[in-house]
């Protein structure tokens, strides 16, 4: 018997005439989606970096939204499309956007759900550690959010290059 496994994506950057795919992708993906003004928004900055990732037929299957703030870049969105996950296209599309961000030794950060253990494994598996928490930061249901961070010493197994982190994750054992 053989399987066919599916194509891998192909990484783009992310443009306007992509968001009515990413808007249907981005509804299914979370209980409080963004706004159409919301990814308009992100994609108008020129230091952002924007990525779509699409199937063999052209059709959005993920994106990422990524801003620099200071030093700092946010990945502020990552969503594969539902019937696309568990395929690798977020660890593409995140492996894609570290090449991309071409600068020496860059620090991102980003906030997820606690209870997003298939995200943080995904983090994790990208060399992101858990660096504290912000307590209640997500409104609809109170869940607090972890910060995680990637930079030299998280790649390095430490967490020695951020200010006043204590890793919440290896906390809650
Ligand atoms: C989280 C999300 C982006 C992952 O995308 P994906 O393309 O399915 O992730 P990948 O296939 O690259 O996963 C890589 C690894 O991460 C971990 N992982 C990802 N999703 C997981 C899940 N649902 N459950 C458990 N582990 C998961 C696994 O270790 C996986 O490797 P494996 O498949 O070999 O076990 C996707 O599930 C999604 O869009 N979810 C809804 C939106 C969301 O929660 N985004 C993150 C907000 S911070």
């Amino acid at each position: 018997m053989t399987t066919t496994l599916p194509a891998p994506p192909t990484i783009r950057r992310l443009t306007y005439a992509d968001l009515p795919q990413v808007i249907a992708i981005e509804r299914r993906s979370y209980p409080t989606p963004w706004s159409l003004a919301m990814f308009v928004l992100e994609l108008s900055k020129p230091s952002g970096v924007c990525l779509a990732a699409t199937g063999e037929d052209g059709a959005i299957a993920g994106y990422t939204i990524c801003s620099r703030y200071d030093t700092v870049w946010h990945i502020m969105n990552v969503s594969v499309s539902p019937d696309r996950r568990r395929e690798r296209i977020a660890t593409k599309m995140l492996t894609d956007l570290f090449v991309r961000v071409d600068e020496p030794d860059p620090r991102f950060t980003l906030e997820v759900r606690r209870s997003n253990q298939g995200a943080i494994d995904l983090y994790t598996s990208l060399g992101f550690r858990g660096a504290g928490l912000r307590r209640r930061y997500y409104q609809d249901n109170g869940e607090d959010a972890v910060i995680m961070w990637r930079t030299p010493a998280t790649l390095r197994g430490t967490l020695d290059d951020i200010p006043n982190a204590v890793d919440p994750l290896r906390q809650a054992g």
